[in-house]
Order: structure tokens, then C-alpha cells, then sequence
């Protein structure tokens, strides 16, 4: 498969994720507190699942994972999903003061979601599958799709 670096730290942000969710649901089960089990639900599909997709998507279909759309998509997700889940579990946890963080974090990795929507709608027609193209712009020309047959 291509090299693609933003699928790579996807990947590793992923597992990072995963390990958490993993170690959350392994307390909760060893303690028979389940309070967060939103919270570890929600690590788990949208930091391990999701992400995973993200970074597969991304080695399939390289376009998407190129220019400026693509670098809001990571980093909005990247910090607004963790200040969601943080503030979730401080809200289950009645910690008060987090609802305004839960619900600015719930918009923007929103935001980013709707810019994966974007770029994967827009650009998986745009470039042949499995393209090797190293070519990073926001909107990918025919050239470039000529140039990498
Ligand atoms: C060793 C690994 C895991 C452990 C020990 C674990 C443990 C748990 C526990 C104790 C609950 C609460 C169940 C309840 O209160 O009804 C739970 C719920 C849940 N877990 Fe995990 N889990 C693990 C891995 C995963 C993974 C890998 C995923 C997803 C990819 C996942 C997704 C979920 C979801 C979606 C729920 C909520 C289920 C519901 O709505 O009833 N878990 N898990
Ligand atoms: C910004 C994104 C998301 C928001 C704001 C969100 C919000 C919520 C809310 C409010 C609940 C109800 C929780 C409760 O009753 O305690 C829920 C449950 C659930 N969501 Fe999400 N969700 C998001 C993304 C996702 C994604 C991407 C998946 C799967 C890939 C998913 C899977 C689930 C599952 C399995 C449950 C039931 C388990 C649970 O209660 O934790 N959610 N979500």
C-alpha cells in the first residue's frame, strides 16, 4: 500500500485511544461502576474505530487526506473529541462547570466530521484508487490524476 503519512499518525493516535477505551472498560468491568460507559463506548468508536477508518480511507483514497481541508479535519477532531469526552466524563462524574466544553467540543468534532464527509463526497472521484501521487493540494487537478496512471 502507499506511504501516507497522515494515515500513520492517525493510526497512532488510534491505538493511543484504544489502549485508554480498553483500560476504561477493563475498570469499569473490574469495579462494576459502569458511570462512564458512554465515555468508554465513545473512545472506543470514535477514537479507536473511527479513526482507524479515517487512516484507512485516507491509504485507499489519498486525496482526501491532502491540504488545508484535510489538516482541520484532523485537528479539529483531534482536540474537539477529546474535550467532548472529557467533559462527559466530568459531567457524569458531577463535576460541575464542563457543559459549555461538552458542547463546544460535540460542535467542532462535528465540524470535523463534516469535513470528512466533504473531502470523501468531493474527492474519492477525483483520483484513481490506491493513487502513489505526492502531490499535496486542496483541490487535486487533472494533471495530477493524468500524471499518475
Ligand atoms: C477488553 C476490552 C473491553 C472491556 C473490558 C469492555 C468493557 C465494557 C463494559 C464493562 C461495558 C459496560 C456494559 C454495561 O454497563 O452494560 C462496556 C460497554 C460498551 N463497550 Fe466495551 N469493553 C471493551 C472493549 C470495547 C471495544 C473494543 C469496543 C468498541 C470498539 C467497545 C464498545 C462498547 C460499547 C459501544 C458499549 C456500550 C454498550 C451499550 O450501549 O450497552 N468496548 N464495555
Ligand atoms: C460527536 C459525535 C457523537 C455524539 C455527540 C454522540 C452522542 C451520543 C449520546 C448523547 C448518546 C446517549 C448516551 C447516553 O444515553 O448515556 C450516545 C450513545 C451512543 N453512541 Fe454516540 N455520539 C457521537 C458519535 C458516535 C459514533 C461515531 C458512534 C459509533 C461509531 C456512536 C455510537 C454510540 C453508541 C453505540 C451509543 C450507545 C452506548 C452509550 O450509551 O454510550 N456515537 N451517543
Amino acid at each position: 500500500m502507499t506511504d501516507n503519512p497522515r494515515s500513520r499518525a492517525w493510526f497512532r493516535v488510534a491505538v493511543v485511544y484504544f489502549v485508554v477505551a480498553v483500560a476504561l472498560g477493563l475498570v469499569m468491568g473490574a469495579s462494576g461502576d459502569h458511570s462512564l460507559m458512554a465515555v468508554h463506548a465513545h473512545l472506543n468508536l470514535l477514537g479507536w474505530v473511527s479513526m482507524t477508518l479515517f487512516g484507512l480511507i485516507g491509504l485507499a483514497y489519498p486525496a482526501i487526506t491532502e491540504g488545508r481541508i484535510a489538516s482541520l479535519h484532523f485537528w479539529l477532531y483531534n482536540i474537539g473529541m477529546p474535550a467532548m469526552l472529557a467533559a462527559l466524563a466530568a459531567q457524569l462524574k458531577n463535576v460541575p462547570g464542563f457543559d459549555p466544553v461538552l458542547g463546544i467540543g460535540s460542535a467542532v468534532t462535528g465540524i470535523s466530521v463534516a469535513l470528512f464527509a466533504w473531502l470523501v463526497i468531493t474527492r474519492i472521484a477525483t483520483r484513481p484508487f490506491l493513487d502513489q501521487s505526492k502531490e499535496h493540494k486542496d483541490r487535486p487537478d487533472q494533471s495530477a490524476q493524468s500524471g499518475a496512471a
